[in-house]
């Protein structure tokens, strides 16, 4: 199994960063769905030849790369996107000096705005994994997260990760719950949204969702035809990512999250947007 993931994750990869060299504005790209790019300013840059503006380390805001579409770590509160990623990368910001500035993407985007200097940080739940990790680094974990199954309330044959094989199973695009439903069945269905997984699987399109803990809770919250279920799929965890050797960067930030850890702030976050059960 884990052979077979790395297989896929290698590959993917390795098209993210082909992509990313190509440039993110490249007609031909499949995957990468730029349309969901809530602020889309740096899309020409490079193009008549200047350099691919840093927006970085030197200035005095941090772009943060995301994808609005998991809460209880990053969503839309009317017209911002809030949540304890953005509460985390705020805090951090602030240690550093800078001001936050969050660039909503898809998912799958996040590593190449990362690679070409769009963004400074990603911080959407990403899970830490050893194939990232060939493409970025990451900082220290700041959360515990596993993937979990949401069935239909009145389902009683899928019970857990056993049952689950072969079905169909919706899950958000390129992210690790992707990853693991295609090594139980070859009837994946991927969706831009987590939610909009979870809205097919209660229109009955499909048999099961496979996605982040929280976000399961969070969006089954919503839609009383769904349940979540118990058993834990993975186990992860959450980094901040960073464009590769980026030493400095990664350390001012490992020190800005110890303090957050040790102060209490972190849990404190985490507390709002995630009420104890
Ligand atoms: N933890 C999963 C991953 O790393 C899902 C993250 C999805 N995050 C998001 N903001 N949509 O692949």
């Amino acid at each position: 199994m884990k052979k077979h993931l790395k297989t896929i994750f290698a590959f993917a990869m390795a098209a993210t960063m082909m992509f990313a060299a190509v440039g993110c504005g490249s007609p031909s790209e499949p995957a990468s769905d730029e349309q969901n790019v809530q602020s889309t300013e740096g899309e020409s840059e490079g193009e008549d030849g200047t350099e691919a503006e840093a927006p970085t380390e030197s200035g005095d805001t941090l772009v943060m790369a995301t994808n609005a579409e998991f809460p209880p770590y990053e969503f839309y509160e009317g017209g911002d996107v809030v949540g304890i990623d953005v509460e985390i990368a705020r805090a951090v910001a602030e240690s550093m000096g800078k001001e936050l500035h969050v660039e909503d993407m898809a998912f799958d985007s996040i590593i190449p705005a990362l690679l070409s200097g769009k963004a400074d940080i990603g911080a959407a739940g990403m899970t830490v994994t050893e194939d990232r990790k060939a493409s970025v680094d990451f900082t220290d974990t700041y959360v515990k997260a596993s993937q979990v199954i949401i069935v239909k309330a009145d389902n009683t044959e899928i019970t857990g990760a056993d049952s689950v094989e072969g079905k169909v199973i919706g899950v958000q695009l390129g992210t690790t719950g992707d990853l693991y439903a295609s090594d139980v069945t070859d009837t994946v269905e991927r969706y831009n949204k987590g939610f909009e997984a979870v809205q097919a699987l209660s229109q009955g399109k499909i048999d099961a969702v496979i996605i982040d803990d929280q976000v399961a809770k969070a969006l089954a919250a919503d839609n009383a035809d769904v349940k979540v279920l118990d058993e834990p799929f993975t186990e992860e965890e959450y980094a901040i990512a960073v464009k590769k050797d980026n030493t400095e960067l990664v350390e001012q930030i490992n020190a800005a999250l110890t303090e957050l850890k040790e102060s209490g702030k972190l849990q404190e976050i985490v507390d709002k947007y995630i009420t104890a059960e």
